[in-house]
């Protein structure tokens, strides 16, 4: 058997930590909060919404040491083995005065009632310490996963723009002491699979891929744990206990990004944020659909693999890969099994999935230069919220006529699911509006959505129905418009 270590290594603020009793549910926030009394780490929902929970996690990456925004209340704590924890109680400004985010929301009246500060505080300095001077949007972008009920976002976003008038990063401690803290994560780091536990709730950290097929294949009945974005919940707020829980966030050959003449070849562990610059230079319609996925802390913890894996009929990922024609390898063991990504989803909460078995990775073929690309994702709000319906469109037309469509709804279905009646009545149509009006018109054979309180069911239908149209209006009267100008 492999050698197992015993206990969780990571570095906090400061501090060397080295913790042995550890359960396969304990929360970082309840670590810093309980144990560490480190409060100025805020709980406000517990589920990863309100961003008022936000510290730092920095890790070694091929790119060397990279800190991100999370969020602490559903990150868990074994999940931490070898990374670089930085809570709001670390910051300071030169001299030991305010940091300059903290000086600039001091200045710019950023905080009333102070719960939401510390969180927001934190995001503002991840971003200022990526991008000094941000745009309006990129500020904008950074505090999706942060709620202020009482300031008023203006203050704040004014104070974001202004923090680099009080200083930049090179003088910053996470930038000075960066050489003494990779070295101290080098340290830590010792390649072998960790195990611990509290009251019998199971943590394993395997020590690398294959280990993880080993591990899963002979305890099939474990808990999975990528990012945590869902699995966080069904502790934080469904207070399951989830041991054994094999945790794969720490597993580098899981977030390999593969970019050949074929396409891309995306590891299960890849975090949206990861994903984010090779999807969206890929696929450059998917931008502004990327940044409508939950908020920040949330994009850089929830993965690719769990997106797909934990089957959700309302997931934003898988809707846009089917319509990309993406394929999903499963793993068991030392024997993989590929299938088209659609086929995966059986029945609604049934996937086609072995016990012991896993995503391993997704692969997006490049697109065929005469495809035109969309996807929406229709909520009640435009940040941080779950899709009403989520749409990818792929429609290929060669001399005025639809050769091929491939088209997938979230949210209209148990499942994500092809549009196949209206996908045959676009295919060898003409590349016209009222071929996609007649797309639109079959789309009741290929649904028959839910009502819930994120939308009704004839909402559903049309506000799908709708995208057909806006699909040619974006597509189509663009193209015509082109050739008119072209006659002229
Ligand atoms: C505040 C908030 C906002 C959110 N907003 C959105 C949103 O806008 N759009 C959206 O689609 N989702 C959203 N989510 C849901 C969540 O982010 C996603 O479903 C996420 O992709 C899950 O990935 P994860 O790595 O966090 O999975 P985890 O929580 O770690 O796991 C989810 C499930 O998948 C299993 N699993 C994970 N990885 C694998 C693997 N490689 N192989 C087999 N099984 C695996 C786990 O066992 C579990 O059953 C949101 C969640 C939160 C908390
Ligand atoms: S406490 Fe609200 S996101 Fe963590
Ligand atoms: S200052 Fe009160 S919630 Fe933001």
């Amino acid at each position: 058997m492999a050698m197992v270590r015993r206990e969780i290594r990571f570095l906090l603020n400061d501090d060397e930590m080295r913790l042995t009793e550890v359960g396969a549910g304990d929360t970082l926030l309840d670590f810093l909060r309980i144990g560490q009394r480190l409060t100025g780490t805020k709980e406000g929902c517990a589920e990863g919404d309100c961003g008022a929970c936000t510290v730092l996690v920095g890790r070694l990456t091929d790119d060397g040491l990279r800190y991100e925004p999370v969020n602490a209340c559903i990150r868990f704590l074994a999940s931490l083995d070898g990374c670089h924890v930085v809570t709001v109680e670390h910051l300071r400004g030169a001299n030991g005065g305010l940091h300059p985010v903290q000086r600039a929301m001091v200045d710019h009246h950023g905080s009333q009632c102070g719960f939401c500060t510390p969180g927001i505080v934190m995001a503002l300095y991840a971003l200022w310490m990526q991008t000094p001077r941000p745009s309006e949007t990129e500020v904008e972008i950074a505090l999706q996963g942060n709620l202020c009920r009482c300031t008023g976002y203006a203050p704040i976003v004014r104070a974001a723009l202004a923090a680099a008038d009080h200083g930049g990063p090179e003088g910053d401690i996470l930038v000075t002491e960066r050489a003494s803290v990779t070295a101290g994560l080098k340290a830590l780091h010792d390649g072998t699979r960790v195990e611990v536990a509290r009251d019998g709730q199971r943590a394993i950290l395997p020590a690398d891929v294959d280990d993880f097929a080993a591990v899963y294949a002979a305890e099939p009945d474990a808990t999975v744990v990528a990012g945590a974005t869902d699995v966080g919940l069904w502790v934080t707020k469904s207070l399951r206990d989830i041991g054994p829980a094999i945790f794969i966030g720490h597993l580098d050959g899981l977030q390999r990004i593969e970019e050949t003449a074929d396409g891309l070849t995306i590891g299960a562990g890849v975090s949206y944020s990861q994903a984010e610059a090779a999807l969206i230079g890929a696929f450059p319609h998917l931008r502004e659909y990327w940044h409508r996925i939950a908020g920040w802390q949330v994009r850089n913890m929830g993965t690719i693999g769990g997106n797909i894996a934990n089957g959700s009929p309302i997931g934003d990922v898988p809707p846009v890969l089917i319509a990309l024609g993406a394929r999903v390898v499963l793993r068991h063991g030392a024997v993989r099994r590929e299938l088209p990504l659609e086929a995966f989803f059986l029945d609604y909460g049934k996937q086609d999935r072995a016990p012991g078995e896993f995503v391993e990775t997704v692969a997006v073929p490049r697109p065929n230069p005469a495809t035109l690309h969309s996807a929406w994702k229709i909520s009640k709000r435009r940040d941080e919220d779950i899709s009403s319906v989520a749409a990818g469109f792929a429609v290929t037309v060669a001399d005025g006529t639809i050769s091929d469509a491939r088209i997938a709804f979230g949210g209209m279905a148990g499942v994500p699911k092809r549009a196949e009646a209206a996908e045959t009545a676009l295919i060898g149509a003409p590349f016209d509006a009222k071929s996609f009006a007649r797309a639109a018109e079959a789309l009741p054979q290929d649904f028959k959505p839910l009502s819930d309180w994120r939308a009704s069911a004839e909402y559903r239908m049309r506000v799908a129905q709708n995208l057909f149209q806006r699909f040619w209006a974006e597509h189509g009267e663009a193209q015509q418009a082109e050739l008119r100008r072209a006659e002229a």
